[in-house]
């Protein structure tokens, strides 16, 4: 955009020089023709983002909590900026936004109330270390319950600066990425002193019930199009397959585990859906989608699907495309580049429709 527009100036100035005002005049014309085209890029008008360090931007740096990605490693490919992104370069919400022709959408924690009122593009809630429950993260401090994130966005939407919010809203794509702390901060505590009360299959309800109610409140906003994670193969991040005792490569009980809440959220999705009128429900399926590359190393360069590129100390690897997982529990860039491609466009592991076809569902209402 930036070249275009020096380019149409450039122009302007021959022909200011050179040419009668009425070529001026058709040169503003298409000037502004490309703008209008520019604008035109954005596939829907926003994106609004819950959740996790998954896809935190920034929030925690603006609240009291020990889960911080607010100095260097984090970020290093980020233009050598932490900005608070759990992982070296872009989050699967940011490569979203970038799809979408939107600009990456800022942590809402760090905006004034001017820019809270007047971002229409998309903001970002999510905030690191909390959970689907509300208790889930409380030892690192206070981070954004994913309840608190809601009620933030009611609040926002209610004074939000768009000509008509039903349909900002209705268009727009809300992206929820939780649960996974629920399982490495809850459960695995739950499991070892109260495993005989607590089933698998009991826990994963209740995970599914809480989120329900969560989804339901932003659909009653307004909300109408979702993306809603599965949870990954969280026994194989290294900070549990490296303190877990297990067999294998993963600390398979708590894939197990929760494999049920997977099947159970991708089940009331679609319940969801079929109730509440004109909504539409994309479910992702990142346990699969993370089994692929150990099965099949050569097809995306992605040579090491078990370690930490960096552990903590030290320097970061140097080849950090090189592997799935940047930290010992978040993916790299290059695993939130592939996945958020194959979710766009693949059919296989968003469903019932890529985030494409969800673009475009619900234009005839
Ligand atoms: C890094 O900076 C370049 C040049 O300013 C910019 O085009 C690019 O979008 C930036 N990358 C990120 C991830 O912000
Ligand atoms: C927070 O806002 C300041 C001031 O606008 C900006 O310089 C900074 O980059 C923002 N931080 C993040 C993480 O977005
Ligand atoms: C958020 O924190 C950053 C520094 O961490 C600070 O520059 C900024 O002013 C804070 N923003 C708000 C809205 O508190
Ligand atoms: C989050 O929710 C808790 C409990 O309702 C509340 O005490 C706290 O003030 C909320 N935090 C924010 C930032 O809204
Ligand atoms: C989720 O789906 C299961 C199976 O269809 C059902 O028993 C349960 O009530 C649903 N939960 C919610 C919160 O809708
Ligand atoms: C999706 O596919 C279209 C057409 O093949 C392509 O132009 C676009 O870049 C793809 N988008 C992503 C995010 O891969």
């Amino acid at each position: 955009m930036k070249g275009v527009r020096l380019g149409i100036f450039g122009a302007l100035i021959v022909a200011l020089f050179a040419a009668p005002v009425a070529i001026i005049f058709v040169l503003m014309q298409s000037f502004f023709s490309i703008c209008e085209n520019a604008k035109n890029t954005e596939l829907v008008p926003a994106l609004y983002i819950f959740g996790d360090s998954t896809v935190d931007a920034g929030n925690n740096n603006n609240l009291s909590t020990t889960a911080r990605a607010d100095s260097l490693p984090y970020g290093i490919d980020f233009n050598y900026t932490a900005t608070g992104r759990f992982t070296n370069g872009m989050t699967v919400a940011d490569y979203y936004a970038r799809s979408l022709g939107l600009p990456f959408a800022p942590p809402y924690m760090n905006l004034s109330e001017f820019e809270r009122r007047t971002t229409t593009t998309g903001l970002n809630f999510a905030s690191a270390a909390s959970g689907i429950l509300p208790e889930t993260g409380f030892l690192t401090g206070s981070p954004l319950t994913l309840e608190n994130q809601t009620d933030l966005f009611r609040m926002t939407a209610k004074t939000l600066d768009v000509q008509n919010i039903k349909m900002h809203l209705a268009k727009s794509i809300f992206f929820i990425s939780t649960g996974s702390n629920d399982y490495i901060m809850n459960y695995r505590n739950i499991a070892s002193k109260m495993n005989k009360l607590f089933s698998p299959d009991y826990f994963a309800k209740s995970l599914t019930e809480e989120l329900v109610k969560r989804l339901k409140k932003l659909y009653l906003i307004g909300a109408r199009k979702f993306v809603v994670t599965g949870l990954g193969p969280v026994g194989c991040i290294p900070a549990i397959s490296k303190s877990t005792p297990h067999e294998g490569d993963c600390a398979e009980s708590i894939n197990q585990a929760l494999l049920s809440y997977n099947k159970e959220l991708f089940m009331n999705l679609s319940k969801l859906q079929s109730q509440l009128h004109g909504s539409f429900f994309v479910h992702t399926d990142t346990f699969k989608f993370l089994q692929e590359p150990k099965k099949n190393k050569e097809k995306y360069g992605i040579t090491d699907t078990q370690n930490a590129c960096w552990e903590g100390k030290h320097d970061p690897c140097p080849e950090r495309d090189r592997y799935i997982y940047f930290d010992s529990a978040h993916p790299s860039q290059i695993t939130n580049s592939i996945f958020a491609t194959r979710c766009f466009n693949e059919s296989s592991i968003c469903t019932p429709m890529n985030i494409m076809r969800l673009v475009s569902a619900g234009a005839d209402q």
